[in-house]
């Protein structure tokens, strides 16, 4: 057993987890936050993704160990209160769902997404990285490509360096 503190959506936890724990089990079984899903358990899907210290990241493939000291974000932190996260009532006023199992999922994605493009760090669809600019960012293209990173193993696997 290892003790790990994490400060999920602004509360402080300390955990005791065997060394193996993926973070997505912490955050549903330990402290009952079912947003996030499991579609694959393999980074393929990003229905598991939540925001640890502000970056979209597979919780399925990371290991809680990993994350001691950390701020985790769910679906349930994005809201304050009563009032939804933007991308949370853009979702809600677009219909932006197909079934609605990896919603959590893509709006934490999302989230992590827009946090990209306002830090300037450029997607494989970028094609002038000198001259990025956040409206640049935000082309469909640019927009499908940083998605499609956040729902597999690109976002896992630059979360975890
Ligand atoms: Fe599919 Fe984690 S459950 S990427």
């Amino acid at each position: 057993m290892l003790s790990t503190q994490l400060t999920v959506n602004g509360k402080s936890h300390t955990l005791k987890a065997d060394t193996r724990t993926k973070l997505f089990n912490v955050l549903r079984e330990h402290l009952q936050l079912t947003g996030s899903k499991k579609g694959c358990d393999h980074g393929q899907c990003g229905a598991c993704t939540v925001l640890v210290e502000g970056r979209r990241i597979n919780a399925c493939l990371t290991l809680v160990a990993m994350h001691d000291s950390q701020a985790v974000t769910t679906i349930e932190g994005l809201a304050r209160g009563d009032v939804l996260h933007q991308l949370q009532a853009s979702f809600l006023q677009h219909d932006g769902f197909q079934c609605g199992y990896c919603t959590p999922g893509l709006i934490c994605s999302a989230a992590g997404m827009l946090s990209e493009v306002w830090l300037s760090v450029p997607s494989h669809a970028t094609v002038d990285i000198s001259g990025m600019s956040k409206a640049d960012a935000l082309t469909d293209e640019e927009i499908r490509e940083r998605m499609s990173l956040g729902r597999g193993f690109g976002a896992a696997r630059r979360s975890n360096h």
